[in-house]
């Protein structure tokens, strides 16, 4: 069997730098050089200010860096060197062309892979680490079959990712599982065998699951959309409550009693959001019709709908709440991340609310601990896509949330941070006009406490009760 001396990560993002860094960590014995084509980044992971933020991650990667751990942008001469190569290039949802709005773009992978193919010289495991397609390995072998060098051969791996973001490096030390793919031929279960031996330096190895390649492809779209839909079926039984007066967090409490239903995940919210859950089910929708199967495509679709209905619906309230106008009102929105404990704002719900009021025309203030300022403007203009003019002055970003929350008639909490809980509400209070609306759109302030202060509170899943 191949023993894997050397590993290469081509990309250096949220998946490629906090997994190669835990291999690194867990594997003194390897080297793991990973490379980006973004210099900026690859400074960053060279640097003391990493360019995500993720807890545990800077322990991890102070011990490994300069040991068995490399960052750089030599992607060829890490490539040249390796025996196993992670590919974890983004794969966004294509904007234009065929599948526009619901295909992934697989353009950063297959320019990825073709320079694999130029490059080796020895014969590689190559394994896609990004979320793809089902059958992308398929196209991959075929771009290195046609370009390789004379003698060199190619394995290809599936192993996807299941790290969540903000919890990613407790998430890598102890999987629920970690899935291979493979060809089921010799060599291909050589390779398998091979990846496997890496992870069995620290995760037991009845939970590293061997299966076909175009299983496990399957497998992390399926799991993505599984995850997701759970959210929107329990954000559809919020509307529901907020109708009847039933209480969510109690509906949830005791459905996931049932064993068979389990208690993680079942978190009413504004929606969810992530640079998966939207793009993966899309992908399957995508994969479902390229099938000739409507029904099946139809069924994954709604999983979204009732995302961009909750997400709709909550702003809604907000409006509704406020008189049915906020036009010249001060909002503040708190929190910006997709969740808590991660600076990610790909999807985020905030992103769609923020934009609604600023439909209304409100003026908004905005804070969130972990996005930086810049990143607030890019989202707003959709990457720097539209201009910033028109929408710059009903905009403010503080740097905490009681600046924020000052002067608002109505507080909109987006994400569950956990600083969110020991604000001093009373301050707060007394800062803003009456009556003062906090809006929790994440169940997770004490809605008894801030209504004895005088609040006017909303809360996600639950009836008015104001
Ligand atoms: C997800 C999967 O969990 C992970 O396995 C996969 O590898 C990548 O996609 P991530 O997007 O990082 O991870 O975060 P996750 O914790 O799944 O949350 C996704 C979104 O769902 C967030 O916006 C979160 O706030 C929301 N959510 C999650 C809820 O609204 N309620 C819940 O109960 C759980
Ligand atoms: C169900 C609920 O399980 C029970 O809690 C409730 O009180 C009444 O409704 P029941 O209808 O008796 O119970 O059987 P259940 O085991 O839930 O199966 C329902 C149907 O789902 C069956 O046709 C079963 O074959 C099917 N099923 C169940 C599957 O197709 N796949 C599964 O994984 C589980
Ligand atoms: P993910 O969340 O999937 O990790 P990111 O966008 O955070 O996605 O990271 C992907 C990284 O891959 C980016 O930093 C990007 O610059 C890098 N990348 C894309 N294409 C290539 C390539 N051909 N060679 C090296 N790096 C690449």
């Amino acid at each position: 069997m191949t023993q894997i001396k050397k590993i290469c990560c081509i990309g250096a993002g949220y998946v490629g730098g906090p997994t190669c860094a835990v291999i690194a960590l867990k594997c003194p014995h390897i080297q793991v050089t990973i490379v980006d084509l973004n210099q900026k980044r690859i400074d960053a992971w060279n640097s003391d200010e990493l360019p995500i933020y993720e807890p545990g991650l800077d322990e991890v990667v102070k011990e490994a860096r300069g040991r068995n751990l490399f960052f750089s942008t030599d992607v060829d001469k890490a490539i040249a060197e390796a025996d196993l190569i992670f590919v974890s290039v983004n794969t966004p949802t294509k904007k234009s062309g065929i599948g526009a709005g619901f295909a992934a773009d697989l353009k950063f992978l297959q320019l990825a892979t073709r320079r694999i193919a130029e490059v080796a010289t020895s014969p590689k495991i190559v394994v896609e680490k990004s979320t793809v397609p089902c059958r992308t390995a398929d196209s991959m072998r075929t771009i290195l079959e046609a370009n390789h060098r004379p003698g060199v051969t190619f394995d290809i791996l599936s192993n996807p990712e299941f790290l969540a973001e903000g919890t990613a490096i407790s998430d890598l030390f102890a999987p629920d599982r970690v899935l291979i793919g493979s060809l089921q031929t010799k060599s291909g279960l050589a390779a398998c065998a091979a990846l496997a031996e890496v992870y069995a330096n620290w995760v037991p190895k009845e939970r590293i699951l061997t299966v076909g390649l175009w299983s496990s492809e399957l497998s992390k779209l399926a799991a993505n959309a599984m995850l997701a839909q759970r959210i929107s079926s329990v954000n559809a039984l919020s509307a529901v409550c907020e109708a009847t007066g039933a209480n969510i967090d109690e509906v949830a409490y005791a459905v996931g009693k049932d064993t068979r239903v389990g208690a993680k995940f079942l978190k009413a919210s504004v929606g969810f959001g992530g640079s998966c859950f939207q793009k993966d089910i899309l992908n399957l929708v995508y994969l479902a019709e390229s099938l000739h199967l409507p029904e099946v495509a139809r069924y994954w679709r709604a999983v979204v709908e009732m995302n961009e209905y909750q997400k709709d619906r909550f702003s809604r309230k907000v409006v509704e709440t406020l008189f049915n106008t906020i036009t010249g009102k001060k909002i503040a929105i708190l929190g910006w991340a997709f969740k808590k404990d991660t600076g990610d704002t790909r999807e985020s719900p905030s992103i769609s609310i923020a934009n609604h009021f600023l439909e209304e025309k409100a003026r908004i203030t905005i804070y969130d601990p972990k996005v930086t300022e810049e990143q607030i403007w890019l989202d707003l203009t959709d990457e720097g896509t539209k201009s910033l003019e028109p929408i710059k002055p009903h905009i403010t970003i503080q740097k905490s949330a009681e600046e924020a929350c000052k002067d608002a008639e109505a507080i909109v909490i987006c994400t569950e941070w956990d600083e969110f809980k020991t604000l001093d509400w009373q301050k707060i209070y007394d800062n803003c006009p009456r009556p003062a609306f906090v809006f929790d759109g994440r169940l997770m302030l004490d809605r008894a406490a801030l209504q004895k202060i005088g609040f006017k509170v909303i809360t996600i899943g639950t009836g008015d009760g104001l």
